[in-house]
């Protein structure tokens, strides 16, 4: 089913028309297509579920391409980004050209399937915006965190359980319930592996969020964690990039006050909720372990 996804994904950026929008796709790393995987897991069943997980696949695909030229990202997946090799004007517009060939596309499906979507990526945009306020200073407002964490990435993975669900005949609350949950606890994953993975796994620099300014829950827990006198030397920290004594001193107060085992303990309690909302069902059970056990 998911050969069926990539299958449509490459009907729909020829469909473009233009030599060039091959060119780019090509050269992105096609990543582990959660969102696609999810949707198929809510519908398999339903003939018109690898062509939702196509359309939703291009939007994610897009919005990595701009969010990779807002980071100022020079890697993604371990590849060079576009923005790196060939620049942000054609980073940008390849996205654009992207998720409006998605949207095209999501008009042939039910207008609530097709709001759903839409909406969540509206969603999407202004939690982009969010990280990016939130990253202009060390942020301890864990709520306010939360919130862009949700938007940023959990509303899309939302709207793919609801509009599998409503594509399946499922209840489209609960898998939405679900479907948020998995989006944050996928989130709260990657807040973790940026800093306990090696940056070989993770295709990019390891402690990269922090250098990016962004101060994801392990940092806003530490903060709370230290000392005075060690919270301004976190804080001296944020927004720079680390040379290697530096981060471990950030990854050795980590250990001392425990904060990766309970983020993981957090994320596990995101997925109990959002196994909680749709009861017995092995499929979405193991895209939830896929997600709390992956390494990058
Ligand atoms: C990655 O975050 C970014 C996102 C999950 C969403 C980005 C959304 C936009 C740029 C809005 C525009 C949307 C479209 C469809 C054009 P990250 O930087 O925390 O993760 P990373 O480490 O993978 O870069
Ligand atoms: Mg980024």
């Amino acid at each position: 089913m998911l050969e069926r996804v990539e299958t449509i994904i490459s009907q729909l950026v020829d469909e473009v028309g233009y030599v060039r929008s091959n060119e780019f796709y090509a050269k992105l790393a096609g990543g582990k297509r959660l969102r696609a995987r999810l949707i198929l897991a809510i519908a398999p069943n339903e003939p018109e579920a690898p062509r939702l997980g196509a359309i939703v696949e291009l939007i994610h695909a897009a919005s990595l391409l701009h969010d990779d030229v807002i980071d100022e990202s020079t890697l993604r997946r371990g590849v060079p980004s576009i923005n790196a090799t060939h620049g942000s004007k054609m980073a940008i517009m390849m996205g654009d050209i992207l998720y409006s060939k998605a949207f095209s596309a999501l008009t042939g499906f039910d207008s609530k399937i097709a709001r759903s979507i839409a909406e969540s990526v509206t969603n999407l945009s202004v939690g982009e915006m969010m990280d990016v306020e939130l990253a202009e200073a060390f942020n301890t407002d864990r709520q306010r965190y939360e919130k862009m964490l949700y938007l940023k990435t959990a509303t899309l993975i939302e709207a793919c359980a609801y509009s599998a669900a409503l594509l399946a005949g499922k209840n489209g609350d609960a898998h939405a319930l679900y479907g948020k949950n998995l989006g944050l606890a996928f989130q709260i994953v990657d807040d973790i592996l940026d800093i306990t993975a090696d940056e070989a796994t993770l295709g990019k620099p390891s402690l990269n969020d922090f250098s990016e300014g962004k101060t994801t829950l392990p940092y806003i827990d530490l903060y709370e964690a230290l000392p005075s006198q060690d919270r301004q030397l976190l804080i001296s920290y944020h927004g720079k990039i680390l040379n290697d004594e530096q981060k471990k001193w950030i990854r050795t107060k980590m250990d001392e006050f425990e904060i990766i085992s309970a983020s993981y303990a957090y994320a596990r309690r995101v997925c109990d909720e959002a196994l909680d909302a749709i009861g017995e069902d092995p499929s979405l059970r193991a895209i939830i372990e896929t997600v709390i056990q992956r390494s990058h």
